[in-house]
């Protein structure tokens, strides 16, 4: 690489200061674009990248503005654009991003503390430096690096290979208005991880879109269930919202008393527990305990109405502590609302569909729905399969029902974190539409917040067990801003709303303003790609996917 040759002479550096450069152009002719020994340069333009030539270090610069002097504006006729260019001398303003020693020009790193000095010469960058570059960035491993072939740079004809450790390492958000291109680009990125490495893709698809993947595919509520045995008791709670003080040590109770019921096995259905003695409860507990307190749901949901009066007792008979009193009315009473929330559910018909509480949902054919537990279990051990798809295309949005299932399957993926089972073989877990997902709270009747934090806990812990989230939202101030500070990569679209654009500025310090300035501008498929692993932020045109999700606006009609 010789970044600095005659032949792609710009012109020389006037001004420097701690913000930016600026640059005298001999001549405007200069600054067109032109090819040189088979090689493309994309000359002086805004936007444009140049290189400065120093003694010991040369610098990668941006140029972001161009313009005459005062008195040669006045000369600007066409005639003289016509007949004498080469009499103008614009000035450009640049930014300087890296820089490299002259004696390795490869290598680059970011500039903190030099300088070009006044009189340096100006460059054009040559399309092939600045791929090279690109590929540098985030670059972890010489031998085993894999790519992402995103698309061009949009100031040049060249390449992006985005180094994907980097790019999903510390997780990745692709943000934008709607029809910017999040989901295209998050269907190209599907493809670079499937096509360039040999690890797994867990797709959560809220509208339905990505079935043109021809993937391995669940639709939730049609062919599969979650089966709330496999809820966690937050998730539960979340659902019955049991109040502070007077429900919540009776459902637990409940709950762990048929969890002791199921144990038992001995044809109850309930545990019985008015003037009973406490012996064989206590003991049963003490052998059980791990299966008792392991937070989940394992327990037959549809006697909870029944065993929450059996806990309404009194906690010691009047002469006996061993045995357990006569019914506690008053306690029983505080229950109505607790009650009449769990036949609610237990007859709700989406939730039967979702979570199997009945029984085992059936497809119209009369076979059972899948478990979405079973399924994700048997994809993640599969040789063939890489990409599985969870629809939610036919999750209503009401009574939460998305949000819940969505956290209770992040929650489940977490777990399976936590025990290393992806540490191996990281598994990146995409959500389009995450707004519909995350930063869901409820308020129960005593006003507690309590959230479904699941995919917040993924963000936090998850990056050293391997579980990578890749989230794509329209509305960035919508996701919760612990999450979103967790992002080590954003892929921003156009983005228009001053808070939005906010959010991502206060949660990706690396990004300059400069580049931050092109967002409301830019056209489809064009993001601006920035990252804690890249020295600078890339404006970039995102190829066209090989497999697009239906995602096109529908077109009003010509009568
Ligand atoms: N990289 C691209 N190249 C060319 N066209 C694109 C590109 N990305 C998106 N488009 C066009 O823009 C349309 C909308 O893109 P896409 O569905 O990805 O937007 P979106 O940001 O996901 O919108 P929404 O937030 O509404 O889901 C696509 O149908 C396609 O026509
Ligand atoms: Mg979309």
């Amino acid at each position: 690489m010789k970044p600095f040759n005659h032949n792609y002479f710009l012109g020389y550096v006037n001004e420097v200061t701690p913000q930016y450069i600026k640059i005298h152009f001999p001549s405007s002719v200069l600054l067109s674009k032109f090819h040189f020994d088979g090689v493309n340069y994309a000359g002086g333009n805004v936007g444009n990248f140049i290189v400065i030539e120093g003694e010991e270090y040369g610098f990668l610069a941006q140029l972001t503005e161009l313009k005459l002097s005062d008195s040669e504006k006045k000369e600007l006729t066409e005639k003289a654009i016509e007949h004498k260019e080469s009499d103008f001398h614009p000035i450009g303003k640049a930014e300087l991003l890296l820089s490299f020693s002259v004696f390795n020009p490869e290598k680059v790193e970011k500039t903190v503390s030099k300088y070009p000095s006044i009189g340096a010469k100006v460059y054009s960058c040559s399309d092939e430096q600045i791929e090279k570059y690109v590929k540098e960035f985030g670059k972890k491993d010489a031998d085993s690096n894999v790519y992402a072939i995103l698309g061009k740079l949009t100031s040049n004809n060249a390449e992006c290979h985005i180094s994907l450790n980097s790019l999903f390492g510390r997780h990745c958000a692709v943000v934008g208005t709607t029809g910017g291109g999040k989901s295209w680009t998050v269907s190209k990125l599907i493809e670079s991880i499937t096509t360039q490495t040999s690890n797994k893709v867990i797709l959560i698809d809220a509208t339905g879109e990505y079935h043109t993947l021809k993937t391995k595919s669940f639709i939730l509520g049609t062919d599969s269930y979650f089966p709330y045995q496999k809820l966690s008791i937050p998730d539960l709670f979340y659902l019955l919202r049991p109040t502070g003080q007077s429900q919540r040590p009776i459902l637990l109770e409940a709950i762990r008393s048929l969890k002791i019921v199921k144990i038992q096995n001995n044809g109850q259905n309930t545990y019985k527990k008015e003037n009973q003695s406490k012996l064989a409860y206590l003991t049963l507990y003490q052998q059980n305990i791990k299966t008792i307190e392991d937070n989940s749901c394992n327990f037959d949901i549809n006697y909870l109405v029944s065993q929450i009066k059996e806990e309404c007792v009194y906690q010691s008979g009047f002469s006996d502590l061993t045995k357990w009193g006569g019914a506690d009315n008053k306690t029983y009473d505080y229950q109505t609302s607790l009650i009449s929330r769990i036949t609610d559910l237990l007859n709700t018909d989406i939730f039967n569909q979702l979570l199997g509480l009945q029984t085992v949902p059936k497809k119209s054919d009369g076979t059972n729905y899948l478990s979405i537990i079973d399924g994700i279990d048997t994809f993640l051990t599969s040789t063939t399969d890489s990409i599985l798809r969870i629809s939610f295309e036919n999750i209503p949005s009401s009574f939460s029902a998305k949000e819940i299932v969505s956290n209770a399957l992040a929650a489940y993926l977490l777990n399976k974190a936590r025990k290393r089972d992806f540490v191996e073989n990281p598994v990146v877990l995409v959500i389009d539409e995450a707004h519909q997902f995350l930063n869901k709270n409820v308020r129960d009747d005593f006003f507690e917040m309590q959230s479904l934090d699941a995919f917040d806990l993924i963000a936090k812990e998850c990056r050293k067990y391997g579980l990578f989230l890749c989230l794509a939202t329209q509305m960035p101030r919508d996701i919760p801003i612990g999450t979103l500070s967790q992002m080590g990569t954003f892929i921003v679209h156009r983005l228009i709303n001053e808070k939005d654009k906010q959010s991502i500025e206060n949660a990706a310090s690396s990004a300059n303003k400069n580049a931050l300035s092109f967002l409301p501008i830019l056209g489809e498929g064009e993001a601006l790609l920035i990252g804690v692993d890249f020295p600078m932020s890339l404006l970039i045109k995102v190829d066209k996917p090989n497999k697009p999700p239906r995602s096109d606006t529908p077109k009003l009609k010509k009568k």
